[in-house]
């Protein structure tokens, strides 16, 4: 098994619009375990598979690395899978069965796959098929409207699934709905396949006391990563580095700029928008760097604003 479960495993989320490459690069240098590309529209792959390149593609960091999918053709899907399948150095593919956007559910794919544990069991059985990668895994949420995370988790167990991450939430509780751990615990009492939990954790002593009451394989990490890579070095290892925030902010974006050029200065200011919250004079900062495009000038003023 390209990933090791024998102790708690510490994901990077997959985060449309944020964890591209240069973010899950600079996670790795602080200890996550696993990295997940943003989702990746079946569509979009399968009838322009260049223009989905930079989604996909991987730093040699990610090892092992999970390419997120999500779908609800099942010819589209075989299109899109095959495309991924001749790509070197991806160990899951991942089925999304959670996102909540309208427009994806409405196009029957995300959470919409949570409608039924059928629908569900039949687009795994069929990724099983298809996939020549090591792993299969499903990103899912505890049901549609209602919570019925035992039923849809065993599905995606029958039909080939080699692990689980669950974020404690049904389609309707949305980003802030209670997070129902005690749901995904009995899930992982229910299924043999290893199950991460995922949903509000952010701090060591959440993510201990999740392992605890769910005594799942791993735990998953989204919006408490978005402007503090770091957080990995402090949930595994309770170490909080005092220069952590300025060498996370100038290498993550270092590595923006080698991946998208100088584009990549714009595409790095929502970042720098919450590396520098809470800092002096921030305000400033976020007024100037967004209309800022050189990327030695951008640099200078990272350094700056973050300190020596
Ligand atoms: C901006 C944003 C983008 C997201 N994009 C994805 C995605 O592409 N695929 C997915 O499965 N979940 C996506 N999610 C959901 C997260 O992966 C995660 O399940 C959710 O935010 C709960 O975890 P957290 O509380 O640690 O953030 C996204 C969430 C946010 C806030």
């Amino acid at each position: 098994m390209p990933i090791d479960f024998s102790k708690p495993l510490y994901a990077l989320a997959p985060l449309a619009g944020w964890s591209d490459l240069p973010f899950r690069e600079t996670v790795k240098l602080f200890g996550a375990d696993l990295t997940v590309s943003e989702m990746i529209s079946a569509n979009a792959l399968a009838f322009n598979p260049r223009r989905s390149e930079r989604l996909w593609k991987k730093s040699p960091l990610e090892a092992p690395y999970a390419v997120q999918l999500c779908a609800s053709d099942l010819k589209i899907l075989q299109q899109a899978v095959e495309v991924i399948n001749d790509q070197d150095g991806v160990d899951v593919i991942d089925l999304n069965a959670g996102c909540p956007a309208p427009k994806v559910v409405r196009g029957g794919a995300g959470s919409a796959l949570l409608k039924d544990p059928a629908l569900l069991f039949s687009m795994v059985s069929a990724l099983k098929k298809i996939s020549r990668k090591p792993l299969l895994s499903v990103k899912m949420r505890l049901g549609f409207g209602t919570k019925n995370g035992v039923a849809l988790s065993k599905a995606c167990e029958d039909a080939g699934a080699d692990f689980l991450t669950v974020h404690g939430r049904t389609k309707s509780g949305g980003f802030t709905a209670p997070v129902d751990y005690e749901a995904i615990g009995e899930i992982k009492e229910k299924v043999k396949i290893p199950v991460i939990a995922n949903g509000d954790i952010d701090s060591y002593e959440k993510a201990l006391k999740v392992l605890e009451i769910t005594s799942a394989d791993g735990i998953m990490i989204g919006r408490a990563a978005m402007g503090a890579p770091w957080i990995f070095a402090e949930l595994k290892e309770r170490r909080r580095s005092v220069s952590a925030a300025r060498s996370a902010a100038l290498s993550h974006f270092d590595a923006c700029i080698k991946f998208y050029g100088n584009q990549g200065v714009l595409l790095f200011r929502k970042h720098l928008h919450r590396y520098s919250r809470g800092l002096d004079k921030a305000a400033k900062f976020r007024r100037e760097i967004n209309n800022e495009t050189d990327v030695k000038t951008v640099r200078g003023m990272i350094e700056e604003i973050m300190g020596a």
